[in-house]
């Protein structure tokens, strides 16, 4: 009896160590959200368009794979992608800024 409890306690305890794992690689949505005041400007507005709807569209970005949202900010970043407001802001994010903001948009 006290084995099985043992047993289930180690299984329970490294299912723990994956999934925080996996949450770390993927980023955290919380501390995306928090970074969020600085894309909700523009990404946040209904209809995904800035003030001057006829000069530029903003592409909706929630509820994409986080893996695309990173490759477009690391793109932007890196200048494989190049719009002068998404380049000046992606330069200013870390790496697990990027993965913070891309797990939070994509459950957003
Ligand atoms: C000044 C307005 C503005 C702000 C602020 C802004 N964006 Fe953007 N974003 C845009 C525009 C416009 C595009 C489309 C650019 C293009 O055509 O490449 C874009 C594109 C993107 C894309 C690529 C989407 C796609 O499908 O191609 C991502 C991802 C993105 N933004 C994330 C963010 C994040 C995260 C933030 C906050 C750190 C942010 N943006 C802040 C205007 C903005």
């Amino acid at each position: 009896m006290k084995q099985k409890i043992m047993i289930n306690l180690l299984l329970a305890s490294s299912m723990l160590l994956v999934f925080s794992g996996i949450a770390q690689a993927e980023g955290d949505s919380a501390a995306g959200n928090e970074i969020n005041s600085m894309c909700v400007g523009c990404h946040g507005i209904q209809g995904y368009r800035t003030a001057f709807p006829k000069a530029y569209n903003v592409p909706k970005i929630g509820g994409q794979h986080a893996e695309y949202l990173v490759k477009a900010l690391e793109g932007y970043r890196d200048g494989t992608r190049s719009h002068p407001s998404m380049t000046a802001l992606a330069k200013s994010l870390t790496d697990q800024q990027i993965k913070d903001l891309a797990a939070f948009y994509a459950s957003n």
